[in-house]
Formats: structure tokens, sequence, C-alpha cells
């Protein structure tokens, strides 16, 4: 059994004062609430999310759809749960009448009174337009609504393109933090 140590950044951000209201939403795209009808679908766009990328790594569950749904539902579960920061992306091609499940966001209250998002994720094919900043907008109004006045998340240091979108909507990096992951080598 090997230990790798990920490094990974805390950032928070103050809801005061900021306006997340009116997220930007492109063109055959829309949010939708969470439900617990709708488990399977968070389930997917978060498994179509992030498999592959280097949070698959650090959650192995991410890589697996089986994984996402039990993330999922355990997320669900835990009694800070904040459906109105926990939102799904939904895109219908032109011409078609077939959605595709190709983002979400959740988000928990902390036992610290702090607001928490969980995963944030665009499937790869959707990304570059903007829509993960939508989904962000719409959790931070979610959360808002909800009385909070911080928010914080962990990032996977490597993961420059993520760390941009929040330093971008105001997110400020508080701590380092060490993230062990036991791997196993046949
Ligand atoms: C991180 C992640 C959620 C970003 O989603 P996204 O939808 O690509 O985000 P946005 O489109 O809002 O922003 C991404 C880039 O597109 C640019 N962009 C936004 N709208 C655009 C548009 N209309 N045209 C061209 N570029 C655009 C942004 O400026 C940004 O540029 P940058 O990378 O140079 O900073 C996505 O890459 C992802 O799911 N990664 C894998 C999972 C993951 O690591 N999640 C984060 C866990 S902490």
């Amino acid at each position: 059994m090997n230990v790798t140590y990920f490094k990974r950044y805390r950032m928070e951000i103050g809801l005061i004062g900021h306006d997340f209201s009116r997220p930007p939403m492109s063109a055959g795209y829309r949010l939708v609430p969470w439900s617990d009808s709708a488990l399977d679908d968070f389930s997917l766009a978060k498994y179509l999310s992030f498999r592959g990328e280097i949070d698959a790594n650090v959650f192995p569950c991410l890589s697996e759809l089986a994984g996402c749904r039990r993330l999922m539902r355990e997320i669900s579960r835990k009694p800070g749960f904040l459906s109105e920061a926990t939102w799904l992306l939904v895109y219908t091609p032109p011409g078609s009448t077939a959605e595709e499940n190709c983002g979400t966001i959740q988000g928990i209250r902390s036992r610290s009174g702090l607001g928490a998002i969980q995963n944030l994720g665009i499937a790869e094919p959707h990304r570059d337009t903007g829509l993960g900043t939508s989904l962000l907008f719409r959790s931070l109004e979610g959360f808002r609504q909800a009385g909070l006045k911080r928010v914080y998340l962990e990032v996977t240091a490597q993961n420059d393109g993520a760390i941009r979108l929040y330093r971008r909507l105001g997110f400020k990096l508080i701590k380092t933090v060490f993230k062990a992951v036991e791997t196993v080598h046949a």
C-alpha cells in the first residue's frame, strides 16, 4: 500500500456585497434544482464531469458511475445538505427533445455554519463557454438565500483552470492542506 499526498487549497468567498442573482446562461441550457428523484441524473452529470480528471485520482469514487451515485446519495443525506445550493445543468441540442446531463454542483452547511461547495463539474464537451461560472453563481445565490455569509471549497493545487475560475469570482486562498490517498500497487 502506498500513500500519495495531494496538495489542495482551501478558498473562501464572502457573499455580502456580491450579486449572484442573475447567472449568465447559454442558449439550450437550463438549471434544474435538486430532488430525490433526480439522484441518477445528478450522479451521471458528476461522473461525466470528473472521469479522467485530476480529482478522480484524489477521490477515486469520482472515476466510476456507481461511486458518483454513492457520493451523491451521501451528500444529499448529510444533515447540512442545502438543496438551494445544489443544481444540475442540462442541455437540449437544437431540434432535439433529448436532454443531456452535463454539469452539477452541490452545497452543504458545515458544522461551523459556513457554506461548503462539494463538487463543481462540467462535462468536457460543454466547457469553456461560461457554464461552470453559471453553476457557481446559482449555487452561491442559493447559499445566500439560505442565510449563509461565507462559502468555502477545496481545490487540488494542480487544477489551474478551476483555481482561475474561483479567483475570478472572488474566492481567496485561505490555507493549504494535504489529502492522503492510499493506492494499492500489484
Ligand atoms: C473547472 C470547471 C468546472 C470549469 O468549467 P467551465 O464551464 O469550463 O468554466 P467557464 O467556462 O466558466 O470558465 C472556463 C474558461 O472559459 C472561459 N470562457 C467563459 N465563457 C467563454 C466563452 N463564451 N467563450 C470562450 N471562453 C469562455 C473563461 O474565461 C475561462 O477561461 P480561463 O480557463 O482562461 O480562465 C471544468 O473545467 C471541470 O468540470 N473540470 C473537471 C472537474 C473539476 O476539476 N472541477 C473542479 C473541482 S474543484
